[in-house]
């Protein structure tokens, strides 16, 4: 297994557009399990592949309090959304910003598991708001295009002046 670098807003990469994944194969699997060491090492919830500048539809999650439930999702699909809930939300690529997103209570996702093989199942709570964000991802969408302009451009220019000063000191 091995630590992807992860792409940080407002890097252009973050808004391409991911395309199903054709056949599960090894190559899937690896970059299953790479994002998965990734997400862990980052403290993450949850991990889209165009995060990892992978334009491909998949998503590793783990919302347990130890870490010990790994969710893989390829493909994954919104069948049914109801009720409206708002929470507080970060973001991998968005470091050290937390603001509050709207987004459906009780989602119903279809998505292929590690094994290639179909499944569903209801989320609610963290789990509905993680899969919402990562799908999002998938399209090209960050939690900030749900936030005012001002903002956005605000968060946008920390994150700019530090990874100007990232790049200065390396
Ligand atoms: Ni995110």
């Amino acid at each position: 297994m091995s630590i992807l670098t992860i792409l940080e807003f407002p890097d252009e990469r973050l808004r391409k557009k991911a395309t199903d994944v054709v056949s599960v194969d090894e190559k899937i699997k690896k970059l299953l399990e790479d994002m998965l060491e990734t997400m862990y090492e980052s403290k993450g919830v949850g991990l889209a592949a165009t995060q990892v500048n992978v334009q491909k539809r998949v998503i590793v999650i783990d919302v347990s309090e130890d870490k010990t439930a790994p969710m893989f999702l390829i493909n994954p699909e919104i069948i049914a959304k109801d009720g409206v809930k708002e929470s507080e939300e970060g973001c991998l690529s968005v470091p050290s910003f937390y603001e509050t997103v709207k987004r459906a209570e009780h989602v119903r996702v279809k998505a292929l598991g590690k094994d290639g093989k179909p499944f569903e199942f209801e989320a609610t709570e963290l789990l509905a708001v993680c899969v919402q964000h990562e799908i999002d991802h998938l399209d090209g969408k960050l939690f900030v295009d749900y936030l005012s302009p001002l903002k956005r451009q605000r968060i946008k220019s920390k994150l700019e002046k530090i990874h100007r000063q990232e790049r200065s000191n390396s």
